[in-house]
């Protein structure tokens, strides 16, 4: 079983990854981060108004990310070609700028905005680790006041440490994103051995958030319930090619030997330490085939002794199953699936699961390839 150990080493990789995730000890939205910085400045120099700005190294730009005191929708207009104003300086030589008591002589400010409006402009940079994060510019202190030289030294100080608090979110950010796409590598390392399911583990997963997003689950929650249907059939690695790509049915021996992918997948995503992450898809990958009358496997369980995440996947799935083309079958229309969801829905569906899916088909008129994508599904 070569493949099951080279995906065990993977999951070991991914494990060591989360790990760090929690020591980074970091696990705030980048939006909420770049408020909160500037929230923080805004409070203690009182200024009027604040925006935080990155740089876009990709695009050759620089983009407002946050504002205090300008109206959000004008955020995603605010964008400045590398160097530009004064901002593009500061970020090119790391150095504060202060302009006083301007009036009308601020040319090329840093937007038409700030250049109609600011008296007073203070832009720090943000530095961390020796490269530059972005830039912070304060414009004008309340009640017609001038930043002074305490103001100024505050800011430089609370720009440095927010510089690193934004530097761990970013990194926060960036392996969180590398561990959704592997989480999607492993299945589609999955899909690959059979190309006659090719994309079973993404439709399923997408299937299944939408009917998360149907019962009202929270983000986390939906999110949790994509990375456990993504990987609900990831034990299908330990099976054999003869078993796993075989065009004709299977006789009951081999039957007995596909049905194992579950605890494999089980055991496969135990590995996966802290396993608090992982749980609920350890459960799908172990339950997705139980039954409601009892009929399924391994376990046998009935009704609602099956988890929630594994109820839905095991709606998402077979439906995917039926409407997907083998070599042995055409696969079923989507409406003569969903016929066949609400035959056997209370003996082997959840009958809620398959009346909210229903409803998502009904509602895209039975195509859910026009059913608009989101990030998670
Ligand atoms: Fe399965």
């Amino acid at each position: 079983m070569a493949t099951i150990t080279m995906l065990e080493s993977k999951v070991k990789e991914l494990s060591k990854m989360l790990e760090a995730l929690k020591e980074l000890n970091a696990a705030i939205d980048l939006q909420d981060v770049f408020q909160g910085i500037l929230d923080q400045m805004v409070m203690i120099v009182e200024a009027e108004a604040a925006i935080l700005w990155m740089p876009d190294n990709e695009r050759k730009q620089i983009s407002a990310k946050a504002a205090v005191g300008l109206a959000a929708e004008r955020l995603p207009d605010l964008t400045l070609a590398e160097g530009e104003g004064i901002v593009g300086k500061v970020i090119q030589n790391r150095d504060t700028d202060f302009i006083d008591n301007a009036g009308e002589a601020l040319p090329a400010c840093s937007t038409a905005y700030l250049d109609q409006h600011a008296t007073s402009l203070l832009t720090v940079p943000l530095q961390a680790k020796g490269n530059v994060l972005g830039a912070i510019q304060l414009m004008n202190r309340k009640n017609g006041r001038f930043f002074c030289q305490r103001n100024i030294k505050l800011v430089v100080m609370l720009a440095e440490q927010s510089a690193l608090s934004l530097h761990n979110s970013q990194m926060y950010d960036e392996l969180y994103k590398m561990f959704v796409s592997m989480i999607r590598m492993l299945a589609e390392a999955l899909d690959a051995r059979d190309p006659l399911t090719k994309g079973h583990s993404e439709r399923v997963a997408r299937y299944a958030w939408l009917i998360g997003k149907r019962l009202k689950l929270d983000s986390q929650m939906c999110f949790e319930l994509y990375q456990a249907a993504i990987l609900h059939d990831i034990g299908k690695i330990g099976i054999e090619d003869r078993i796993l790509r075989k065009t004709t049915g299977l006789t009951d021996s081999e039957f007995e030997l596909m049905k194992k992918h579950t605890e494999i997948g089980a055991r496969i995503l135990s590995a996966i330490k802290p396993n608090r992450f992982f749980q609920k898809s350890i459960d799908t990958a172990m339950l997705h085939h139980e039954r409601m009358d009892g009929s399924g496997y391994p376990k046998q369980l009935k009704g609602e002794q099956i988890p929630l995440f594994a109820r839905i996947v095991g709606v998402a799935d077979a439906f995917d199953a039926m409407t997907t083309e083998r070599t042995y079958s055409k696969g079923m229309s989507a409406k003569h699936a969903a016929a066949e969801l609400i035959r056997c829905k209370d003996s082997l569906f959840d009958p809620d699961i398959v009346d909210i899916f229903i409803g998502i088909l009904e509602d895209c008129s039975y195509d859910l390839e026009s059913v608009p994508r989101t990030d998670a599904g």
